[in-house]
């Protein structure tokens, strides 16, 4: 008989989240409270206020959580025929492409050693390497900034599985998963993470229609992490309530799989060394992985002997 079930690591009973891996397991989704992730309120603030600056340098306008963009905002002109147009209306998407609820903001690792502090969280590593048997990878850092209105996900809530490229069948090894740091309250209203328990288990990349109705929302006090499977079918909930929602993903890789982000590539020493973990974040970036290899011969060449090394 296939094995479905992971083995508990010691790193999982050394920190006693025991219960948390284990709803991982049935459910494909965990919330960790801020009391038991042991990150911090204080250091999710300053992220919060990071987030806010960014937000604003990168569109103009200024934000806050209560009211959201202060200032109108509009996505650029995506270049579609027609018909393309036509299509994306009737999949209910012409909304999230011309009149945005939300925007990414990317590759923060590179930004702020607060975020490679999130990536080295031990709650959030352990319960990524219980996922994919010891063999979790970063894969990218962004942040969600979400505010009201549904962003196009329309009825269907944008349910999907992130490790969808990777081909069926798939086995109880994520490929990919997901640790995603509330840095505001995640409620129905707000906006929260919609996804169908249990469904890591089914093996599909998107849910039948029938099955959308069984979305519940992950629901969570700022300062929580979310952690969820590759195959558990989510997306989210329109935001009813003024104000943002800011969710920061720290998303996983199994070893054998592409990074979404050059993580590996665009590492520095110095951006391991100045975090909570040097060890762990050179592990989980990739620099340890002997691939890809960058240089012209990885491997060892031999050479014509010569008389003086024949001793
Ligand atoms: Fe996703």
């Amino acid at each position: 008989m296939a094995k479905t079930e992971l083995s508990i690591s010691s790193e999982i009973k050394e920190l006693g989240i025991e219960e948390y891996a284990r709803e991982l397991e049935s459910n494909g989704l965990t919330i960790v409270p801020p009391e038991v992730n042991g990150f911090g309120l204080e250091r999710i603030d300053r992220i919060v206020e990071i987030i806010l600056e960014r937000a604003e340098a990168m569109t103009g306008a200024k934000f806050t959580l209560d009211d959201g963009p202060l200032d109108e905002l509009e996505f650029p002109k995506p270049k579609l025929t027609p018909e393309q147009m036509q299509q994306i209306e009737a999949l209910g998407f012409k909304d999230a492409i011309l009149k945005p609820t939300q925007f990414l903001i990317q590759k923060l690792t590179q930004v702020d050693r607060m975020f490679r502090d999130l990536v080295v969280n031990p709650v959030s590593v352990a319960l990524q390497n219980h996922m994919m048997a010891g063999q979790s990878r970063l894969s990218s850092v962004n942040c969600f900034v979400k505010w009201q209105g549904d962003f196009g996900y329309g009825p269907g809530l944008g349910l999907h599985a992130d490790q969808a490229a990777t081909p069926l069948p798939w086995g109880p090894v994520a490929h990919s998963g997901n640790s995603t740091w509330c840095l505001t309250d995640y409620t129905l209203d707000g906006g929260a993470l919609a996804y169908v328990p249990g469904t890591h288990k089914e093996s599909k990349p998107t849910p039948p229609p029938d099955r959308i109705k069984d979305a519940i929302p992950a629901e969570a006090p700022k300062g929580s992490v979310i952690v969820w499977h590759g195959a558990t079918w989510h997306g989210a909930f329109p935001r009813k309530d003024k104000g943002l929602r800011l969710g920061l993903a720290v998303y996983h890789r199994h070893a054998a799989n592409l990074p979404q982000e050059d993580v590996p590539g665009q590492t520095t020493e110095a951006m391991v060394e100045d975090t909570d973990n040097p060890e762990v974040y050179r592990i989980l970036a990739g620099l340890t992985d002997k691939f890809p290899y960058r240089e012209i011969q990885s491997e060892v060449v031999p050479h014509v002997k010569t008389s003086a090394a024949t001793g």
